[in-house]
């Protein structure tokens, strides 16, 4: 067990591609052991067996789709048993969607902020007895929430999706207000656009060349960063941009 032997272990959402298997290549590099989540079973192993025999540390895959609340407490649940303990829970697992204001339908909405927040704000309340007692009296245990640049700054047509990753940073500022004192500290990164397939439709004709988005290892840099901080330190957010005079744009 984690809890005697004192290895880290983090639980990644999204861990089967793109930013969640980055930074689970990053932990694992580490020597970090890993719970990964995500909704289809053969991705998830292939990256869990790939991890296993590069670093030699333990993966538990756990499917489950973050729309639905059962499997969500399962996950948690799992973890929490496999291990006894949490060093990072990083939220990554999230989906996007493009609409003016003036037509996006209402519903698409909802199955964002299902995924996006609704899940986020779950695994962070129901992974937070494991997150206090991993940071212990003189310890820390984090939460990485991966936002979005559109959630600090506007994006014409990503109104609801910028609204619900603007909601994931407040609810780790707020969090940051009640349990950094316990040592659970709450980062939300806020990239611009990342090569993965998430962002696979602003890369064709006119669009942004893959070589000049920001990479998953780029974003898992910094959520390694986040996992060195001692428990007096608290980075609420961290906006990651790319180069160029929208500076600010995703
Ligand atoms: N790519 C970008 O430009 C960019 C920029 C800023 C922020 N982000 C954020 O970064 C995070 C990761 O995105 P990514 O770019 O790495 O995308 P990705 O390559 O498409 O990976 C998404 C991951 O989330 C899982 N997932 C998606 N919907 C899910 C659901 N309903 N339940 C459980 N798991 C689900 C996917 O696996 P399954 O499909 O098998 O479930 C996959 O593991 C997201 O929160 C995204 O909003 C991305």
């Amino acid at each position: 067990m984690n809890e005697r032997d004192g290895r880290r272990a983090a639980l990644i959402t999204g861990g089967s591609k793109g930013i969640g298997a980055a930074i689970a290549q990053c932990l694992a590099a580490d020597g970090w052991d890993l719970t990964l989540s995500a909704r289809t079973r053969e991705t998830l192993d292939a990256t869990a067996a790939s991890l296993r025999e590069t670093y030699g540390v333990r993966v538990l895959t756990v499917p489950a789709d973050m729309t639905d609340e059962s499997a969500v407490s399962a996950l948690v649940a799992a973890h929490a048993d496999e291990y006894g303990r949490c060093d990072a829970l990083v939220v990554n697992a999230g989906m996007g969607n493009k609409g003016a204001v003036e037509s996006f339908p209402p519903r698409r909405f909802d199955r964002l902020y299902q995924v996006n927040l609704r899940a986020p704000f779950q695994l962070m309340q129901e992974m937070l007895p494991t997150l206090r007692a991993t940071a212990g009296d003189d310890g820390t245990a984090k939460v990485i929430a991966i936002a979005s640049s559109t959630g600090v700054y506007p994006e014409p047509e990503l109104s609801a999706y910028g609204a619900t990753k603007a909601a994931l940073i407040s609810l780790c500022e707020t969090f940051n207000t009640e349990e950094a004192v316990n040592g659970v500290a709450a980062t939300a990164i806020c990239p611009g656009y990342v090569d993965t397939d998430m962002s696979e439709w602003t890369k064709g004709d006119g669009g942004i060349p893959a070589e000049q988005m920001i990479s998953g290892a780029d974003v898992a840099a910094v959520a390694h960063a986040v996992t060195q901080l001692g428990r007096y330190a608290v980075l609420p957010q961290a906006v990651l941009t790319r180069p160029g005079p929208q500076l600010h744009r995703a």
